[in-house]
């Protein structure tokens, strides 16, 4: 098999551990549990769970506890597109190939699909207990998913980066945002990938490394395939950052750069990921495709 084809091989896999775990369409809530169901079925390169999944194996981990953890990064990460989408927000109307949350469901159930999927994370994440003999680690990796959440992750980086819009963003600005909007989801997921597959303290801080490199290269590929893209093959529109006056690393430093920083950022994930002892060619492979993603 090529690495496209295992590529969508694992995308299906690891949609299945996360769809294990959504609750049913049912009761007084069906309208807000199929506005939920809706948004994660949609689609998507399920990159978080599978980037979280990828570190566990890293580190030869082979249980099953890190599957509610898996659901729960991309519930989180759900969430967060349902609001980014919002009229309030970004004022998007198609995600993942389809009319987004609030086009399809309204506003009020798009703000509570979000809040829906925020919390059912952690109740998911919390099902982890009964299945491991290091409930201390399991508490661990549920501190950690909130934080990057929170206030001092995605939801602090969506902050300035609503708050921002149409007004002149520095360097040091926008470092922040991207590292908060993006980069925390995608360092919760290889960190707690890390610690629930044992790595010791000196990996889990190379791991924060290399996941923060990840999530930076990963951001400024989507404001660049804003531009160079289309809605077919993105699944979500494009010229959105131009529509919302948004300062991007693409309008900061130009297309070029942009390319190039993409490049060697996610050559410095590579780098941290060779001195970390285990061995995950899938990983590598991962890490660099995201480089020349399309989408
Ligand atoms: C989109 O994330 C939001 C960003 C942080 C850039 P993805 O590009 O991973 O979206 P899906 O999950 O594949 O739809
Ligand atoms: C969104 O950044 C980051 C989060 C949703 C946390 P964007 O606003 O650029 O994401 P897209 O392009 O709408 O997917
Ligand atoms: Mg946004
Ligand atoms: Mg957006
Ligand atoms: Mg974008």
């Amino acid at each position: 098999m090529n690495f496209k084809e295992i590529l969508d091989a694992r995308t299906e896999e690891v949609f299945h551990a996360v769809e294990k775990y959504l609750p049913p369409v049912e009761g007084h809530q069906a309208t807000v549990l199929s506005a939920m169901d809706y948004s994660v079925r949609a689609g998507g390169k399920r990159l978080r769970p599978m980037l979280m999944e990828e570190t566990y194996r890293l580190f030869g981990g082979e249980g099953k506890e890190i599957e509610p953890f898996m659901a729960a990064i991309e519930m989180i990460h759900t969430s967060s597109l349902i609001h980014d989408d919002l009229p309030c927000m970004d004022n998007d109307t198609l995600r993942r190939g389809l009319p987004t949350v609030w086009v399809k469901f309204g506003y009020d159930m798009a703000v509570l699909a979000g809040d829906g999927l925020l919390m059912y994370s952690m109740e998911t994440a919390a099902k982890a207990l009964s299945m491991t003999d290091r409930p201390d680690l399991i508490a661990r990796c549920m501190g950690i998913l909130a934080e990057k959440t929170g206030i001092y992750g995605m939801i602090g980086g969506q902050t300035a980066d609503v708050e921002l819009s149409g007004k002149p963003v520095s360097r040091e600005q926008l470092d922040f945002i991207y590292r908060l909007k993006t980069g925390a989801l995608v360092e919760a997921s290889m960190v707690i990938g890390a610690i629930l597959g044992r790595a010791d303290e000196k990996e889990i801080n190379l791991v924060e490394k290399m996941a923060s490199a990840i999530g930076l290269a990963f951001q400024i590929q989507d404001d660049i395939l804003d531009v160079t893209s289309n809605e077919g093959v993105l699944g979500k529109p494009v010229l959105s950052d131009e529509k919302n006056h948004k300062t991007t690393y693409v309008t900061l430093e130009g297309m070029n750069k942009a390319k190039q920083d993409v490049e060697r950022i996610s050559e410095e994930a590579v780098s941290c990921l060779h001195e970390l002892s285990g061995k995950n060619q899938f990983l590598e492979d991962l890490i660099r495709m995201l480089v020349n993603r399309e989408k």
